[in-house]
């Protein structure tokens, strides 16, 4: 046995006991001729010391050639600290150990960063060399509660009979709205196989099949540009159930949400969670994904302005743009140095400048205050009717609007607001548009994915009006980062194939593509709906992560790239000919 305990567990209760304990030389010091190391594995930090007093001499000099990271067991009696070396920080604080025996299991080379610097080095060398960041506290944490969250989920969804199911990983394309990864079938040359943007058809079938109630903890690949909070392979927690509607989907999720975060961080999520329906969103906070830790509501100013002479806006709206903003209590809070740098921010993002007015008892400060009459004021100002406030505002086209006032209210909220580590506020967003229409390829396509089902009272539309339908889509948003997303599905042949042709996907298309799905609906689909949450998101908002790349043990760079094995790679010659694929790049370029 190497090991008789683990560097985390020995307290004050081993006092005198001889135990045996493994890890990695964390650190070393020398205080007066007496060594000290700590000794550090998963579960924690021990310290260890050797005085040349209590041990033999090559004992002593073995201990003086341990170099950071080397791997050892280690031999000896558990003692107590002088009391002002306690330290009350670590579990093991209150003892050490007085060695006996040391075997160096192996050495390591000097490392490219230091494990307590990982926090300061450079992503990129920590990517190459992630193993070694791993062995910091802060990825060993989040990998850990990522486990236990995972764990959590499966004892609830499986209590609440769900059923875990795998499903391919090799197979067609399911459309999410990203690009497919595709493999090769060296059997069946000239053909590919996509991996899954998600389990959507699978798990639509297995409702098909009867399971009833199924959930998989599941790895999607998605093809697209990345971000803090994107990864091409990511991880879903994909829910799907039978005979329901919106709120029994709703409800399980909120449940089985509050449960694993309450085991797994301790904290308490109240449910059920507020709704908001899409239309509500996009015109109080400019977003179907709004922070409600700022509720903070935007508000139309065009008509107040119209009635003003003030020629820039007014020019603004004559071209039909809209003049749009939030008020701030306690407007001094906001300086005008503040406000130059909101507008550089503005202008930097391609819109045409910020206008303000701030309101302190009666008087008006503001670059446009001759025009600001008492009743213009009246108008302006909030309807708690704040003595001391500051309205900014952007003009322009709305969508343009929309997208600086956010940008500017997380700024300015971030200022003033500065939100408590630990706040958690979800929020539904209900009601979604069916389609949107896609300015480049002027054509409409599906808000979420095309198997959504559309609301029984818009069914009538398609003829008429495809752009104006609502779906049965919800999605869920955590202090303004969309974590999931679900419907309630089409189960009926017809209206699935309106979506395809409205979507403009030609009949001889969709048959080659979901004929199989065209098909299973018709004998005998269920009525059915589900959910998919992002559990890497979900992960890096709960550990206060600002990138989902602190969620997962490898992940891709922004590129797509993993710096430690150097995928992707290029492939040998023989594969290629055995999968009749001939590349058309130059290698040397
Ligand atoms: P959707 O496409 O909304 O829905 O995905 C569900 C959730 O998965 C997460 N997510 C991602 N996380 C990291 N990196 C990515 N590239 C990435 N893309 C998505 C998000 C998102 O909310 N089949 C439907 C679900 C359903 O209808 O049941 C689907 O996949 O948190």
């Amino acid at each position: 046995m190497l090991r008789s305990h683990n560097c985390g567990e020995l307290t004050s209760r081993n006092l005198g006991e001889t135990v045996k304990i493994c890890g990695w030389v964390h650190s070393i010091r020398d205080h007066g001729g007496v060594t000290f190391f700590d000794l550090r594995d998963r579960y924690g930090i021990t310290q260890v010391v050797c005085s040349p007093a209590d041990v033999d001499k090559k004992l002593f000099e073995e201990i003086k050639l341990l170099r950071n990271e080397w791997v050892v067991a280690i031999e000896g009696t558990v003692a107590k600290r002088p009391p002002e070396t306690v330290n009350p920080k670590l579990s093991t604080g209150e003892i050490e150990i007085q060695i006996k025996k040391i075997r160096v299991l192996n050495k390591s080379l000097p490392l490219p960063f230091e494990i307590s610097e990982a926090d300061k080095t450079n992503e990129m060398l920590k990517l190459k060399y992630r193993y070694l960041d791993i062995r910091s506290s802060r990825l060993k944490h989040n990998l850990c509660k990522r486990a236990l969250f995972s764990h959590k989920i499966r004892e609830f969804l499986t209590s609440e009979k769900f059923v875990d199911i795998e499903t391919p990983v090799l197979t067609r394309s399911t459309p999410e709205g990203a690009r497919d990864f595709i493999v090769p079938s060296r059997m069946n040359p000239g053909r590919f196989y996509a991996l899954p943007q998600s389990p959507q058809l699978f798990k639509q079938l297995l409702m098909i099949g009867g399971m009833d109630r199924y959930f998989q903890i599941a790895k999607c690949f998605r093809d697209e540009d990345l971000r803090a909070d994107r990864q091409p392979e990511f991880t879903q927690i994909d829910i799907e159930m039978s005979f329901v509607e919106e709120d029994d989907v709703i409800s399980v999720t909120e449940r089985m949400l509050q449960y694993a975060i309450k085991e797994t961080f301790g904290i308490e999520v109240k449910t059920p969670f507020p709704r908001i329906s899409y239309d509500t969103a996009i015109s109080k906070y400019g977003s179907d994904t709004p922070d409600m830790r700022f509720p903070v509501e935007y508000k139309d100013f065009s008509g107040t302005f119209r009635k003003t002479e003030i020629k820039i806006l007014n020019s603004i709206l004559e071209k039909g743009g809209i003049i749009k903003g939030f008020s701030v209590a306690e407007g001094e809070r906001i300086s005008l140095k503040d406000i130059e740098n909101l507008d550089r921010m503005v202008r930097e993002a391609g819109g045409g400048g910020l206008g303000w007015i701030r309101f302190k008892g009666n008087e008006v400060q503001s670059p446009f205050k001759k025009f600001i009459t008492p009743e213009i004021a009246s108008e302006l100002k909030p309807e708690n009717k704040s003595e001391n406030c500051i309205i900014i505002f952007l003009g322009g086209k709305i969508k343009q609007v929309n997208e600086n006032l956010n940008l500017i209210k997380k700024t300015v909220m971030e200022k003033l607001f500065q939100p408590q580590p630990g706040t958690f506020i979800f929020t539904w967003v209900t009601d979604f548009p069916l389609f949107e229409y896609n300015e480049e390829e002027r054509r409409l396509q599906a808000v979420h994915h095309p198997f959504t089902s559309p609301k029984e009272a818009d069914i009538p539309k398609f003829k008429t009006d495809p752009a104006g339908m609502k779906s049965r889509a919800y999605d869920i948003v955590l202090n303004g980062i969309e974590i999931g997303g679900g419907s309630i599905r089409i189960n009926v042949r017809e209206i699935q194939e309106e979506v395809f042709k409205t979507i403009g996907i030609s009949r001889d298309i969709f048959l080659e593509r979901f004929g199989f799905l065209l098909e299973a609906l018709e004998y005998g689909a269920p009525p059915h709906g589900g959910i998919a949450l992002g559990l890497d998101r979900l992960i890096m908002l709960l550990t206060g992560e600002e990138s989902i790349r602190n969620t997962i043990a490898f992940p891709k760079t922004q590129k797509g790239t993993c710096p430690l094995t150097d995928a992707p790679g290029y492939i040998e010659e023989r594969l290629l000919r055995e999968n009749k694929i001939k590349i058309d790049i130059d290698r040397t370029g």
